[in-house]
């Protein structure tokens, strides 16, 4: 009988990750005659034997599609009354299915190593638009944030311009400054202030000041997790998310009005939000989307229970969820000081 694997998408969603599914079940079915079905919303889907069938017909023309047409939540496997590795078990069983892909982020990673400490075949597929895990050197799903972003910051400069106003834009990325960084960069800011690397509002003015002074319209990037030296946590009005963490968001509208007291310069915020998360994924995305979920039908063709796949430099490689875990992957000083020597 052919082998049959389920694939879930959890936690928040990102650009690519239909394209991740479409690699897996067109590799899984051409090459090693496998089947595949989808579990609904996540770890919800594995707990109570939620399945969508998963083949060719299903998953055609997906890779351009942002979303995921699984469905997501931060519901928990481990979530009481019916969650645990004794259920799943059950569940896999009942369903005639021999493993798990996990795809998300690093909740669905730590919770993917219990589950396989746990003894459920599961392997893992790494995605957030936020770009912080160290073990690979990309995620799916970050490049096509970095253009959004990168078209706000061009799209604003032209209001700015017209009046002659300092325009703040706040990007996602948790505490990792990597989509502020690259879209700051790649749109010309005057000033990038990342959750790596303290800047006062002093410092921050003296920038704005003196692009106003030569003419010009301040731009500044700020990702939702930096701080002003005087804040112990990063800017968090809107309490805990489904993995009980501080959902980040509003420190461009902090931000603004301290620098138009201070400047005297009318400024405004636009807090860039889940548009960085929705619509079609750009082409590297879904490059690189198609050879992650290609890759992990080979590990699960290969029983390689409790592994990732990552990218590093241009090959595709095999990771622990353990390496995947180790480390949150933080925007260095060199490469912060590298561009930040040409701010103002
Ligand atoms: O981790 C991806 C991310 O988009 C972060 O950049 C952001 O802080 C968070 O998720 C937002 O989560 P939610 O979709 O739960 O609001």
């Amino acid at each position: 009988m052919a082998k049959r694997f389920g694939i879930l998408t959890s936690g928040g969603d990102c650009p690519g990750l239909n394209a991740v599914i479409r690699g897996a079940v067109l590799k899984g079915q051409t090459v090693y005659g496998h089947e595949y079905v989808g579990f609904r919303d996540g770890w919800y889907g594995l707990v109570y034997g939620d399945i969508m069938e998963l083949d060719r017909t299903v998953v055609r023309g997906l890779s351009n599609e942002g979303g995921t047409i699984l469905g997501t939540s931060r519901f928990g496997p481990y979530s009481e009354p019916d969650g645990g590795p004794e259920n799943i078990k059950k569940v896999l069983k009942n369903l005639g299915i021999d493993g798990v892909i996990a795809i998300g982020g690093e909740g669905t990673a730590s919770a993917s190593k219990r589950l396989f400490e746990d003894g459920i075949n599961i392997v893992g597929v790494p995605k957030t638009i936020d770009n912080d895990i160290d073990a690979t050197d990309y995620t799916f799903g970050f490049n096509t944030a970095v253009e959004i972003a990168t078209e706000a910051i061009d799209r604003l400069r032209t209001t700015g311009n017209s009046h002659k106003r300092c325009m703040v834009l706040e990007v996602m990325g948790r505490h990792a400054g990597w989509i502020a960084l690259h879209s700051g960069i790649a749109g010309g800011a005057h000033a990038i202030l990342i959750p790596e690397q303290p800047e006062s509002l002093d410092q921050i003015c003296a920038w704005v000041t003196g692009v106003k002074s030569r003419g010009r319209s301040p731009m500044v990037v700020v990702a939702e997790g930096f701080k002003l030296p005087d804040m112990k946590e990063e800017y968090s009005v809107k309490g805990l998310d489904g993995f009980n963490r501080p959902r980040l968001g509003g420190i461009a509208e902090v931000l603004a009005p301290l620098i138009e007291d201070r400047t005297g310069i009318e400024t405004r915020a636009t807090v860039l939000g889940h548009i960085q998360r929705g619509g079609v994924p750009s082409a590297y995305d879904r490059v690189l989307a198609t050879r992650f979920g290609m890759a992990v039908s080979d590990l699960v063709a290969d029983k390689a229970w409790g592994k990732m796949v990552a990218l590093r430099g241009t090959d595709v490689v095999r990771i622990t969820f353990d390496e995947a875990l180790a480390n949150p992957k933080q925007v260095p000083s060199d490469q912060y000081q590298e561009v930040r020597v040409i701010f103002g």
